[in-house]
Parts: structure tokens; C-alpha cells; sequence
């Protein structure tokens, strides 16, 4: 039998201890052993979370986990950075093995937190970090261990899934649809790290650094999330054939890494394009597998519960068989990480310009995309407004980002154009 102790027993920390009680048997079943749930320490034991605890395991005393000898896996589930790092170091102090799914610590401070773990000799389990449900971590770790990664493309936040969904099947603004996901219990009260692409980023941290062993290398992404996302926009895609998805991307090309979070434009028929609503999906491309592609439940109580346990067997498993650390908690780094600046990218364009509706004008901007090298394949302009301001809409060729910033600028002084330009980069392959 393995002793565990959890700490939070809010969303996920109940997920969690939902799944080891009630599936207790089956987790034995195929464990050989039992999982036993000794201590939950929250600060609030009274409100009911709808399923029975069994008596004494609740506790609002913290020290209780970290003290209690026979507990040999603390599973860390309040999130955020203070003092969930602490409670976490305090447990590798201890000579406990950790258990988490704060992807915000692990993205920004975990390599401290790996490092104590090296040398005190123990295992940190994340499996339910990135992704919820989907046992993306494992597959990175070991399903895929004799590839080297291509790609990795990611639906990887459930609430602006469910938003960039709601806003192409609706045809309502962003803020209506994240007033919908909010009522839906989707997004947080506060939901700047979800909308603006930051809850992306530290997911695809934690995965950059399994498929490529960087560090971890957070402050290194490009990120930019979907609250300018404007319905007219993914009308415009939709009418190209495209959907707009906030993609994480992270690939290799000649010892070069991308790291990047955008709204990105994809063929309406990709597998990938048709992950909708609050669901997760992850595009993996090893050299040996080819694509591959991982789908699920991103978030909620149980799924995620159920990716906690999962960490918790694998280790419980290795401990008894005296075998920890049997697969490494993150790869050991060697060499420099070369990681590719935004502006040294190559994509495809979605451009939506405000310009006046008089002659003269698209060719005034054709000619600076063109001064840049960016060469045009469509060209939309809707309505018919004589002198006023119509949305022009251009798709593009392959261009380099720096390219495309210049000549935004460029184009954003026009007079005859009268506001701001939207960039929506596009993936997939060019239509010939
Ligand atoms: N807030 C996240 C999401 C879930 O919307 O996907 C937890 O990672």
C-alpha cells in the first residue's frame, strides 16, 4: 500500500480524490496494490464537494502531509505560484515524491523545482498539467521516445476554444461568447490568463521542453491571445475556408525552435480544425510516427482528477519496485537551446485592412506588401461605401514575420486607411 497526502481540495484536488476513492478497486486491480488517500489539507473542510470523505482524512493543517512519515506522495493541486512552490519544496525537503498540476509554477520556476527533486532523490509526476485528461506528458515522454519531434500543434485552453466555437457557430462577438464561457464555469472570474494565450504558453513550455529537452524557456514565447479576435474576422475565414483556432506551435527546423501562441487560421477540414468547444487536442509529428493526434477533456474535476492518479500509480509503481526515477522527470539539457525569434518566422498571412472605398487604394497597399516581398494570393472587399471605410481582406503567400510587421506599419500610416490592420497568420499547406 502507498500512502498519499493531497493539498487543495478544490476543482481538481477533489477531481482527484474522487477518482481514487470511488475507482479504489480498479486502480488495485491493476496496480497490484493499493493507493490509500490518508490526508486532504485545505483551508476549507466544511463546504461538501458531493461524494463522502472517509473520516479523519480531512484536514486544514498542512504540516500533517509534510510530517506524517508514511506518506511518500504529496500531490500539490491549489495552483498558482505562492505558496504552492513552497508546499512543493517543502515536500522534496522531506523526501517526498510530488505530485502537480500548477503548469504556471512548472512553466516559470520549475527548473528550481526539478533540480531539488534531482537531488533529493524523488519524482515530480505533471501529467495533468498540460491538457487535463489527455495523457499528452506520458506519450511525449515515453509513447513517442525514439522520434524526434517535427511539430507539435496545440488546442491546449478549453475556454478559448469553447469562445473562437461559440463566436464561428453563433456569429457573436468575443465579449458575449466569454460572458457565455464565464456562466458556463469555463473561464475564471479573472480570465486574462486563458483569453490572452498565457495558460497556452506555460502548457506548451512544459511541452517544448519534452520534445526538444530545452530548458524551460516560458519567457522565450511568443504569445498573443483572442480578445482582439473580432467576429468579421472568422467570418472572412470562414468564407476562405478557414477556422480560427489559438494554436500553441512549437517545431524544429535546422536546430532552430519555434515557440509561439497565436490565433491561427486552419483548413475548416483539418482533424484539427474541428476540435470544438471546451476541448483539448494535441498535433504531434515524430520522425518515425508521422502525425499523430491526442483529443480530450482539457479540464474539469474528474478528468484532470483522473491525470493526477495516473502520476500518483506511476509512481507509486516505482516505488515498489525500488525503481524510481526510472523515467526521468524532464530530460537532462545539453547544448544551447536556439530559440527562433518571432520576426525570423515564416507563415502565411490573413490581413484585414480599414481602408477608404476609392480607386487607387488597394494598389497602394499592394504595393507596399509588395516592397516587402509579401506576394498576394486573394483579395476580398466587402460593400460598397464610396468613400467611406470597407474592410479589404488579403491572404498571402509565404513571408517572413519581419517582412509583414514593416509593411503593417508601413500600411497603418496610409491615409486612406483608417484604423489598425488585423494579422491572422495562417497554417496549413498552400492551395496550388
Ligand atoms: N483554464 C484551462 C482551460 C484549464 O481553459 O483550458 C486548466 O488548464
Amino acid at each position: 500500500m502507498i500512502n498519499v497526502g493531497i493539498i487543495g481540495f478544490g476543482i481538481v484536488g477533489s477531481g482527484t480524490a474522487r477518482v481514487l476513492l470511488e475507482n479504489k478497486e480498479v486502480i488495485q486491480r491493476r496496480a497490484g496494490f493499493a493507493i490509500n488517500l490518508k490526508r486532504i489539507a485545505d483551508l476549507d473542510i466544511t463546504t461538501d464537494r458531493g461524494f463522502p470523505v472517509p473520516d479523519g482524512v480531512l484536514t486544514t493543517d498542512v504540516n500533517t502531509v509534510f510530517n506524517d512519515p508514511e506518506i511518500q506522495i504529496v500531490v500539490e493541486l491549489i495552483g498558482g505560484i505562492r505558496p504552492a512552490k513552497d508546499f512543493i519544496l517543502k515536500a522534496i525537503q522531506n523526501g517526498k515524491h510530488v505530485v502537480t498540476a500548477n503548469k504556471a509554477l512548472l512553466a516559470t520556476e520549475g527548473t528550481e523545482i526539478f533540480q531539488a527533486a534531482r537531488k533529493a532523490g524523488v519524482e515530480v509526476g505533471f501529467e495533468a498539467s498540460v491538457a487535463g485528461a489527455i495523457p499528452i506528458i506520458k506519450v511525449m515522454k515515453e509513447g513517442l521516445v525514439a522520434n524526434r519531434i517535427k511539430a507539435i500543434y496545440g488546442i491546449i485552453n478549453g475556454t478559448s476554444n469553447y469562445i473562437l466555437t461559440k463566436m464561428t457557430d453563433e456569429d457573436v462577438e468575443f465579449a458575449d461568447a466569454l460572458k457565455e464561457a464565464q456562466k458556463l464555469g469555463y473561464a475564471e472570474a479573472d480570465p486574462t490568463f486563458d483569453i490572452e494565450g498565457i495558460d497556452t504558453a506555460h502548457k506548451l513550455t512544459i511541452l517544448a521542453t519534452l520534445a526538444y529537452g530545452i530548458p524551460l524557456s516560458y519567457s522565450s514565447v511568443h504569445i498573443e491571445g483572442i480578445s482582439k479576435i473580432s467576429a468579421q474576422d472568422i467570418a472572412f475565414a470562414t468564407e476562405f475556408g478557414y477556422k480560427v483556432k489559438l494554436l500553441a506551435i512549437t517545431k524544429e527546423t535546422n536546430g532552430d525552435i519555434e515557440l509561439r501562441v497565436h490565433p491561427t487560421m486552419l483548413p475548416k477540414d483539418y482533424l484539427i480544425a474541428k476540435v470544438d468547444g471546451p476541448f483539448n487536442a494535441i498535433y504531434v509529428e515524430g520522425d518515425a510516427t508521422g502525425s499523430t493526434m491526442y483529443y480530450g477533456r482539457g479540464a474539469g474535476s474528474i478528468p484532470t482528477g483522473s491525470a493526477v492518479a495516473s502520476d500518483i500509480v506511476d509512481i507509486a509503481r516505482n516505488i515498489q519496485k525500488n525503481s524510481v526515477g526510472r523515467v526521468p522527470t524532464i530530460p537532462e539539457f545539453t547544448g544551447e537551446a536556439r530559440i527562433r525569434k518571432i520576426d525570423d518566422i515564416v507563415s502565411r498571412y490573413y490581413f484585414r485592412f480599414s481602408a477608404l472605398d476609392k480607386p487607387g487604394v488597394l494598389s497602394k497597399i499592394s504595393g507596399i506588401l509588395g516592397k516587402y516581398n509579401i506576394s498576394i494570393t486573394s483579395v476580398i472587399q466587402k460593400g460598397r461605401r464610396i468613400g467611406e471605410a470597407v474592410p479589404l481582406v488579403v491572404l498571402t503567400h509565404e513571408a517572413k514575420e519581419k517582412d509583414v510587421r514593416q509593411a503593417i506599419a508601413e500600411i497603418d500610416t496610409l491615409q486612406v486607411v483608417t484604423g489598425p490592420t488585423c494579422m491572422i497568420r495562417v497554417e496549413g499547406k498552400e492551395e496550388t
